[in-house]
């Protein structure tokens, strides 16, 4: 299994190459924690298909939920979710992983687009992906799933949510003080004044947008592979899987550290862990419960009585 401190990345998405084009440094050395992926779950192998749309596994049966996790949910007093992109296929946002898929732009694995190196290369080429992404994130709407966790926050004394999303789904469900591990597609930041922006209005049909402050390049506001977590993002996921006493892991592969930490955490310092996924993943052996299914139909029934 990968560190989940380590400030390297895997073979393949390294991120240590010379200034090219842009001439722009990404931020490698801001924390202790760069994002990576299991070696075994490497894109490789992923075909010329593009971005793949969403897979579903059929409706779920109430009896999914069983009364041990009604139970814990019932008697939880802290709450850490960690969510992915599964959380939001519901909604239409495409998963990366997933449904035996993995996505690629123009032939172009993901990994190898929303990479460091890629915006030190070629950063047209990688406003012009994540340009692809925000229009198709801008119409869709947060589902069931996003609903039922933004209701938790009036449920429990302490509801900690994590995501590895972008899309500001849960915000826009109502959640609040979202834990974004990975950033947000809806602002940019420059490279020279370092000023964040909310571009979620503005759409840059090419070449690379320029600061509203100071003139200099933007760049998505989001973490590549190969940079580092935001400044205290994992620090706070960290500590709270350390309080939390019930653990839901809703919608990831679990395959990208250090993201896929925080439940392994969480399960050490002795809380419930749950999962809800149509599909196993590498986590779902350390989980008390994994429930098969999707997540805007799972989570909405866990405030309901279990069937007898
Ligand atoms: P993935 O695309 O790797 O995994 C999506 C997961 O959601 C898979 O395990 C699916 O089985 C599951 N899934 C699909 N539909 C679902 C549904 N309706 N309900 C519940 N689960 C469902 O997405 P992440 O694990 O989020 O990072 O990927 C982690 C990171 O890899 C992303 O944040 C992104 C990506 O590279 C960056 O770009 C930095």
């Amino acid at each position: 299994m990968a560190s989940v401190r380590s400030p390297t990345v895997r073979e393949g998405i390294h991120c240590g190459s010379p200034a090219l084009p842009y001439g722009r440094a990404s931020d490698t050395k801001a924390n202790g924690y760069c994002i990576e992926s299991l070696p075994d779950r490497e894109i490789a192998s992923c075909s010329g298909a593009c971005y793949h749309p969403n897979f579903h596994m059929p409706a779920v049966a109430h009896s999914i939920t069983s009364e041990r996790v009604h139970e814990q949910f019932a008697n939880a007093g802290r709450v850490l979710v960690l969510t992915g992109a599964g959380v939001s296929a519901e909604s239409g946002v495409p998963t990366f992983r997933g449904g035996g898929n993995t996505a690629v732009w123009k032939g172009v694995p993901f990994e190898v687009i929303s990479s460091a190196r890629m915006l030190e290369r070629d950063l047209p080429a990688v406003w012009e992906w994540f340009n692809y992404r925000r229009e198709l994130l801008a119409a869709l709407k947060p589902n069931p799933a996003h609903e039922a966790i933004s209701r938790w926050q009036d449920k429990f004394s302490e509801l900690t949510l994590v995501t590895q999303n972008i899309d500001g789904l849960h915000q826009a469900a109502g959640s609040r003080h979202v834990i974004e591990l990975h950033g947000n597609i809806w602002r940019a930041r420059c490279f020279d004044c370092g000023a964040r922006h909310d571009v979620r209005e503005l759409m840059f049909d090419q070449g690379v947008p320029s600061c509203f402050d100071c003139g200099g390049h933007l760049r998505p506001d989001v973490v590549l592979f190969g940079e580092m977590l935001p400044a205290g993002a994992f620090e706070r996921a960290a500590a709270a899987a350390q309080q939390c006493d019930l653990c839901f892991v809703v919608g990831t592969s679990a395959v990208v550290y250090p993201a896929a930490s925080i439940p392994e955490i969480a399960r050490s310092a002795g809380a419930y862990v749950v999962e809800v996924n149509p599909e196993r993943t590498p986590l779902s052996d350390l989980c008390h419960e994994v429930i098969t299914g999707n997540a805007g139909e799972i989570l909405p029934l866990l405030c309901q009585k279990p069937d007898r």
